[in-house]
C-alpha cells in the first residue's frame, strides 16, 4: 500500500509525520473520508467544499491547490487499485515546537493522504441485516460543523455502542433530540411515512451523504422534514437509518436494544441505498 506524505508517495508502512505535529499534540486538524465506488471517488467537489470550509474556520491555510489535491486523491486511490473503498485526507496545523498559539507564519500545514478497499459484499451483507444503535448523552463541543480530527468523545460513544454490540451510536442532547451518530447522520421514517433528519443548522457536521439523500428524497417525491427528533420518537418509528462516506445508507434495526419497525431493514432505507450512486457527482 501507498500513502501520501507532505509531497511524497511513501509506502503505507513506511508513513510518518512529525512528533510534533499539530495534529498530534492538540488534534489541531481536519480531515474527509470519501466513498470510493466503482473506481471513481464519490462527490470529490462537495467534499473539497466542505474541507475548505473546515479548513477557514480553523484559519489553517490548504496545503496546496484545490485541484492538486484533488489530483493527489485520484493518485492515491489509483496507486493502491482500489475500485471499492475509502479515501481518505487529513491537514493539521503543521509541525512546530508545542506551544498553543499558532505557529510562525512559514510553518506549512501538513497534509496526509491514504486510501483502502473494502469489500462491497460485506457491505451489502450488514445493509441486508441493519446495524444496532445505542443512545449516548451529547457531550461534544458546539462546533461540530467543523470535520476536526478531535473525535475522542466519538470515539468514547462508539466504542460504548460496542461493547453492547451495536455499530453506531446516536448521540441525545439535552432536550432528549438525537443530534446524529458518532460518525453519521441520523434519520427516522415515521409511522406516517414522513422521512425525519436534524436541520443542519446545529448540533450535527452537514453531511455530504445526508445532501445526497436529501436531494434523492426530492427527486423521488418523498415526504420529508428537517426538525429535531427525539429519541422516544425514533423508538417508534417505522424505520431508522444512518448516512455517512462509509456506510452510505446503513437501516437501523435496532435501538437501544429495541426493535425498531417490524425489526427488519425498512422499504424506504433499503430503496434509498439502491438508488444513492444515481444521485452522486
Ligand atoms: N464521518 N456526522 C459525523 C459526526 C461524521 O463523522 C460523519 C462522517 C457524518 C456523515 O458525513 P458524510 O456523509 O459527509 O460522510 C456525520 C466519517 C465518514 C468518519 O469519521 O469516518
Amino acid at each position: 500500500r501507498i500513502a501520501y506524505v507532505n509531497g511524497q508517495y511513501v509506502r503505507h508502512a513506511d508513513a510518518a509525520v512529525h512528533v510534533e505535529d499539530r495534529g498530534y499534540q492538540f488534534a489541531d486538524g481536519v480531515y474527509e473520508v470519501c466513498e470510493v465506488w466503482q473506481g471513481k471517488i464519490v462527490d470529490v467537489p462537495r467534499h473539497l467544499d466542505r474541507l475548505g470550509r473546515s479548513l477557514s474556520e480553523l484559519r489553517i491555510d490548504w496545503p496546496m491547490a484545490r485541484n492538486a489535491v484533488e489530483f493527489v486523491l485520484h493518485q492515491v486511490v489509483r496507486r493502491n487499485l482500489v475500485r471499492n473503498g475509502l479515501v481518505y485526507i487529513q491537514v493539521t496545523r503543521g509541525v512546530s515546537k508545542r506551544d498553543h498559539f499558532f505557529p510562525p507564519a512559514h510553518v506549512a500545514p501538513s497534509i496526509v493522504v491514504t486510501a483502502r478497499s473494502s469489500s462491497p459484499t460485506a457491505a451489502k451483507a450488514q445493509a441486508e441485516q441493519g446495524i444496532s444503535v445505542f443512545s449516548y448523552p451529547e457531550n461534544r463541543w458546539p462546533r461540530v460543523d467543523i470535520k476536526t480530527v478531535a473525535l475522542l468523545p466519538n470515539v468514547l460513544a462508539k466504542q460504548n455502542a460496542k461493547e453492547q454490540g451495536g455499530k453506531e451510536a446516536w448521540y441525545v442532547d439535552a432536550d432528549g433530540n438525537v443530534t446524529e451518530g458518532g460518525s453519521t447522520n441520523a434519520w427516522i421514517v415515521t409511522k406516517e411515512g414522513v422521512l425525519v433528519t436534524r436541520p443542519a443548522e446545529s448540533g450535527i457536521l452537514r453531511g455530504i451523504t445526508r445532501a445526497v439523500v436529501l436531494d434523492l428524497v426530492q427527486k423521488e417525491g418523498l415526504t420529508f422534514e428537517e426538525r429535531p427528533f427525539s429519541l422516544e420518537e425514533a423508538f417508534d418509528a417505522k424505520e431508522a437509518f444512518v448516512t455517512a462516506a462509509t456506510t452510505v445508507v446503513m437501516p437501523v434495526t435496532r435501538l437501544d436494544g429495541r426493535i425498531i419497525g417490524n425489526g427488519h431493514p425498512g422499504s424506504v432505507a433499503t430503496r434509498l441505498r439502491e438508488l444513492f450512486h444515481t444521485a452522486t457527482d
